[in-house]
């Protein structure tokens, strides 16, 4: 009997086809697995779990997959996933790092420069039939060239990030829970800041490429709003739970800092009301890896965890497994 593969939404095609090769695949309907009890009914018959960053694979989920050997996220962040729970019962989990940096990199160069450049008003001007003539002092933006860019969260996004800012003439300094190797520092002449208190004192920019877990669960909070400077812009394309989004739109509003650009929301698909008519704020549907070869390519490498795995390949020779 061929093992069973629960794919939770449709993905492109030829990832489905890879898994279907080897094993019997069903593939869920468009959000119907955002909720646990879906899940905990529907995960006994299953081998293999290729699940979305919206879908909860929490502790009633994996002890319910009886059959389950391996969960292999749609996605690098794995945040959706209770990874103690998974490894007492055995269960792989897998991610899908580095393929996705350039098209996350990519996206948060083109929010910021939105942001930075006020695109999105100025569309709604034009449309709205306001352009009567060419004005002196319309839509003044902020430069990138010289400005300081901050990065939370150096690793394979964040330096990514840091390459293309270079390009546009930005400075870099960086948070990370490790300082970066000496080769990176110097090719990027990056500068290590140990607390995030001075790097909000110290960039223009701050945009954040760090996991969430506890301890990085609100590290923008007011607090930190308000050490960073009236013109400052924020980025987040990490995750939403990284900014309290309250505190957030009460500096948007109140001119505390200049302008976001959030990629992420605290409670997807909510956005936080007040963040909707927030000044110089653009909001955008979790959608930073959404180029078609990114997501393709991340599928292939969830499938093939899930070939790996199902297949009796020795977990060492699976790239992209998740060491509890
Ligand atoms: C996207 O948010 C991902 O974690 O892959
Ligand atoms: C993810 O790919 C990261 O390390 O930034």
């Amino acid at each position: 009997m061929n093992k069973r593969v629960l794919i939770t939404e449709p993905v492109i095609p030829s990832v489905i086809q890879r898994l279907e090769n080897d094993f019997t695949v069903e593939v869920g309907e468009r959000g119907r697995f955002n909720n646990e009890q879906a899940l905990v009914e529907a995960i006994p018959k299953y081998h293999g779990l290729l699940p979305m960053l919206s879908n909860p694979i929490t502790n009633k989920v994996i002890a319910a997959g009886k059959n389950l050997e391996i969960i292999a996220n749609y996605a690098v962040g794995y945040n959706n996933i209770d990874i103690e729970a998974a490894d007492k019962h055995n269960v792989a989990v897998a991610n899908t790092p580095d393929v996705l940096t350039d098209s996350c990199a990519e996206f948060t160069m083109a929010i910021l420069l939105a942001v930075s450049r006020r695109l999105v008003e100025a569309q709604e001007y034009l449309l709205d039939g306001q352009f009567e003539s060419w004005d002196p002092m319309g839509f003044l933006g902020m430069e990138l060239q010289g400005q300081t860019l901050g990065i939370i969260g150096m690793g394979r996004i964040g330096t990514a990030v840091a390459r293309r800012a270079r390009a546009f003439g930005m400075q870099i300094q960086y948070h990370n829970r490790n300082r970066v190797s000496t080769d990176i520092e110097n090719e990027l002449d990056a500068r290590y800041i140990e607390s995030v208190e001075e790097l909000a004192r110290t960039s223009d920019v701050i945009t954040l490429h760090c996991p969430l877990t506890e301890s990085t669960r609100h590290l923008i909070d007011a607090d930190i709003l308000a050490l960073m400077s009236n013109k400052a812009i924020l980025l987040n394309t990490a995750r939403g739970p990284v900014v309290d989004e309250a505190a957030l739109a009460n500096a948007l509003h109140n001119g505390t800092i200049g302008g976001a650009a959030l990629d992420v929301f605290e409670e997807e698909p909510k956005v936080h009301p007040k963040l909707q008519n927030a000044p110089n704020c653009l909001l955008t549907p979790h959608m930073a890896s959404a180029s078609y070869s990114t997501r393709e390519a991340i599928g292939m490498m969830a499938a093939d965890a899930i070939s790996g795995i199902l297949n009796g390949k020795p977990p060492s020779e699976i790239p992209n497994l998740i060491q509890p």
